[in-house]
C-alpha cells in the first residue's frame, strides 16, 4: 500500500477501505509516513470530507494506536465531559464537583490549551503542587474516593493523535470538521465512560463559527458515538460572547470558586444546570430532564459542591490554602483600563480577538513551549448587552508583560467590542441540544 495512492482517492473523492485507514493511522503512529504526505491527505479531508463508515474507522484505528482505559473499578454511572474550547470557558471544573454531588462520577482526562482557548489543565496548574499526570490507578483511587478527577492525557492514551494534532497545528488543518470530531471522540472513547457529554461552542470564540458548522460537529461526533455503541448528548452553546467574566487561569479559578458558592455568573450557571441536568436524567431513565435540573439547581445552595472541589485539590496534591486565599493573590505588575471611547450598549463582536489578547498578556501559549503566566489575563467588567457611559472601564488587563506594549494590548481590546446605538441581541446561551 502506498501512502500517495490513499491522498489520490481522497482528492478524487472516493471512500478509503478500513485497511487504507489503519495503515494510514499505523504509519502517523510509527512515523513510517512522510509529514508532509499526512498533511497532504488531512487538507484533502478539508475539501472531500468522510463518509460516516470512513469516520468511525479511522477513529477505530485511532483507537487502537494506544492503550484503553478500565474504568470497571469505579462503582456508578461515569460520566466524561469535554468543551470543544471557548474563551473564559470553565465550565468542566464546576461541572464535575455538582455532578459528583448527586452521586455521578465524573472520569475526564484533559488536555492543555493551545491558541486562543484555554485548557482546564492550565487552569489546574495554575494551583501550586496539583498533580495533572495520575497513573490510572491514582485516576480511579480519586474518583472513587471524591466523585471525580480531572488529569492529563497518558503519554499512550491515543498517541496517534497526539502526532496528527502536531502536525495539523503548523499546516493550516485544525479546523477540519471530521478531523477535530476523530480527534475528540478516539480519546472519549478510549476513556471509556457511560456518557459522554459533549459541550460544542458555537460562535467567533469557537471552532464552529455558526449553528450549522456546530451542528455538523455535533452529528459527526453523535455518528463516531453510535459506531462504538456510546451513549453521547451534545449541548450547543454561545460563543459569541465570553463565558462569565474573567478569562485566564487564576482569575479563573476565583470564578469556579464563586460559582461553586453559589456568587458566580449566571450563564455559567445556566451551562452548567443544563450539562448536569442531562447527565443526571441519562443515569436515571426515571428522571425527567426538569426534575433532574431542579436537583441540580438544589445543590448550587448547598454547601458539597465546593467541598467536594476542595477534596479533589487534596487528593490531587494541590496546596488548598491557595484555593482558600485566591482573593490574597498578588498582583500582575500591570492592571490596564480598557474604557469606552463612546456610550451606548456594549457588543462583543469578536470573542477570538479577546481571546488572543488573553494569550498576548500571558495567559495562554502562542507555541506549545511557551510557559504561561497564572496571573496573566482579562476580567470583563461589563458585558454584552450592557449600557455604558464614555470613559466607563469595559475590561481590565492584568499582565506582567512589558508596559511597552500597552498600545498593541489596547488596540486589540478595541477590536472585541462596538459600542452600539441600540441594545444588540443576546442570542440564547443554549442554541441546541441534540441526542
Ligand atoms: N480538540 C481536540 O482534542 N482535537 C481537535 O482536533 C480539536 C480540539
Amino acid at each position: 500500500m502506498y501512502m500517495i495512492d490513499l491522498i489520490q482517492k481522497k482528492k478524487q473523492c472516493l471512500e478509503l477501505t478500513d485497511s487504507e485507514l489503519t495503515f494510514l493511522v499505523q504509519g502517523i503512529t510509527n512515523e513510517t509516513i512522510p509529514d508532509y504526505q499526512i498533511t497532504a491527505w488531512a487538507m484533502a479531508v478539508y475539501f472531500q470530507g468522510m463518509t460516516k463508515r470512513e469516520l468511525i474507522a479511522f477513529t477505530k484505528a485511532m483507537l487502537n494506536s494506544g492503550q484503553t482505559l478500565d474504568l470497571k473499578a469505579v462503582k456508578g454511572f461515569k460520566v466524561d465531559k469535554h468543551s470543544t474550547g471557548g474563551v473564559g470557558d470553565k465550565t468542566s471544573l464546576v461541572f464535575a464537583p455538582v455532578a459528583a454531588s448527586l452521586g455521578l462520577k465524573v472520569c475526564k482526562m484533559s488536555g492543555k490549551g493551545l491558541g486562543i482557548t484555554g485548557g482546564t489543565i492550565d487552569k489546574l496548574l495554575a494551583i501550586p503542587n496539583f498533580k495533572t499526570e495520575l497513573s490510572t490507578a491514582e485516576f480511579i483511587a480519586t474518583i472513587n474516593k471524591v466523585g471525580f478527577s480531572i488529569t492529563g492525557q497518558t503519554a499512550n492514551l491515543v498517541p496517534a493523535d497526539k502526532k496528527l494534532y502536531a502536525l495539523r497545528d503548523v499546516s493550516g488543518t485544525i479546523d477540519i470538521l471530521e478531523l477535530i470530531a476523530a480527534s475528540v471522540m478516539s480519546k472519549k472513547i478510549a476513556l471509556g465512560t457511560d456518557l459522554i457529554l459533549l459541550d460544542v461552542k458555537c460562535g467567533t470564540g469557537a471552532f464552529a463559527q455558526d449553528l450549522a458548522a456546530a451542528r455538523k460537529l455535533a452529528n459527526l461526533m453523535i455518528d463516531i458515538g453510535q459506531g462504538f455503541h456510546k451513549q453521547v448528548i451534545v449541548v450547543i452553546s454561545d460563543m459569541n460572547r465570553p463565558l462569565g467574566r474573567a478569562i485566564g487561569n487564576a482569575l479563573e479559578l476565583k470564578e469556579v470558586v464563586a460559582s461553586l458558592e453559589n456568587q458566580g455568573p449566571d450563564d455559567l450557571k445556566e451551562l452548567v444546570v443544563n450539562l448536569t441536568g442531562l447527565a443526571l436524567a441519562a443515569s436515571n431513565k426515571k428522571l425527567t430532564l426538569a426534575a433532574a435540573k431542579n436537583q441540580v439547581i438544589k445543590t448550587f445552595n448547598s454547601p458539597k459542591p465546593l467541598k467536594l472541589f476542595y477534596d479533589f485539590v487534596v487528593a490531587q496534591g494541590g496546596d488548598l490554602n491557595y484555593i482558600k486565599n485566591l482573593n490574597k493573590l498578588p498582583a500582575t505588575k500591570h492592571i490596564l483600563l480598557v474604557k469606552a471611547n463612546n456610550e451606548g450598549y456594549l457588543d462583543f463582536n469578536n470573542i477570538y480577538f479577546l481571546g488572543e489578547l488573553s494569550v498576548l498578556l500571558g495567559a495562554g501559549r502562542i507555541v506549545k513551549d511557551d510557559i504561561i503566566d497564572p496571573l496573566a489575563g482579562i476580567i470583563l467588567k461589563q458585558v454584552h448587552g450592557d449600557q455604558v457611559k464614555k470613559n466607563q472601564v469595559i475590561m481590565e488587563l492584568h499582565t506582567n508583560k512589558e508596559i511597552t506594549r500597552e498600545k498593541e494590548f489596547q488596540e486589540l481590546a478595541l477590536k472585541t467590542f462596538t459600542i452600539k446605538g441600540e441594545k444588540p441581541k443576546l442570542s440564547k446561551l443554549i442554541l441546541e441540544i441534540i441526542m
